[in-house]
């Protein structure tokens, strides 16, 4: 789907200071494109992403996505529309390590508008399914302590398109990697969205990783700017 944002402005309060870290953003992403934001620590990349994706709410300014105002929902109707149609790749995986690889594939979709219709066998065939993809057939039943970073990473992964979602974004989803591994990560995330036709939004600081997507913003004191044609 693609996502609109106008005006859109955030500012933190904390003790009774107003710190400004989006001021006017506007911006038009394509459905199906896949784009890198850079910028420096603190520039507000994260902020931003978790207001295009419906978790955090601008200050001002309005988010679609798609025909869906999200600024117009409650945080019950955001919560519901992520379910449905948003997938989140972090930095640091977030896996649940209470479940093994398997489970924390099938949450998304056991609490997606989707998975509410399908019957538990298919709802593991299809995580199961998306695990053997990523090349993690023999890890289902391991738990997240189990697993190095790279395949913490790719369960991620898994767990990201097991809704098919619309929309996705990922929040340096190689920065806790190195180098190497970082690079699966990226073809992995790479192939996975050409099946899907996700519209792609990616925060990154690899610079080679961002000039393999179709466009790169670059955001510095609370405002963006596109990188010129390349
Ligand atoms: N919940 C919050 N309350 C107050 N200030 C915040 C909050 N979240 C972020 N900030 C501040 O907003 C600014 C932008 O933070 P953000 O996490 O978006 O930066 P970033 O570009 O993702 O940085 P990094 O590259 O280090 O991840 C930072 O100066 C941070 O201190
Ligand atoms: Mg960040």
């Amino acid at each position: 789907m693609r996502i609109e944002l106008a005006g859109v402005e955030k500012e933190y309060r904390s003790g009774g200071q107003a710190l400004a870290v989006l001021q006017g953003v506007n911006l038009v992403i394509e459905e199906q494109s896949v784009t890198s934001i850079v910028g420096p620590s603190g520039s507000g990349k994260t902020t931003l992403l978790g207001i295009m994706a419906g978790l955090d709410r601008p200050t001002r300014g309005t988010v679609r996505i798609g025909d869906t105002e999200l600024t117009a929902l409650t945080e019950d109707g955001r919560a519901g529309f992520r379910a449905a149609h948003v997938g989140f790749v972090f930095q640091t995986f977030h896996l649940l390590p209470s479940l093994t690889a398997l489970e924390n594939v099938q949450v998304p979709l056991e609490l997606s508008p989707e998975g509410g219709k399908l019957a538990a066998r298919e709802i593991r065939e299809r995580a199961r399914a998306l695990l053997d993809r990523v090349g993690l057939a023999e890890r289902t039943h391991h738990y997240p302590a189990q697993l190095s970073g790279g395949e913490q990473q790719r369960v991620a992964l898994a767990r990201a398109f097991v809704t098919r979602p619309r929309v996705l974004f990922a929040d340096e989803p190689t920065g806790n990697l190195d180098r190497e591994t970082g690079s699966r990560i990226v073809a992995l995330l790479e192939e996975l969205n050409q099946d899907a036709r996700t519209t792609l939004v990616l925060v990154t600081h690899d610079l080679a990783l961002a000039d393999r997507t179709d466009r790169i913003l670059h955001i510095d004191g609370g405002r963006l700017r596109e990188e010129a044609l390349r």
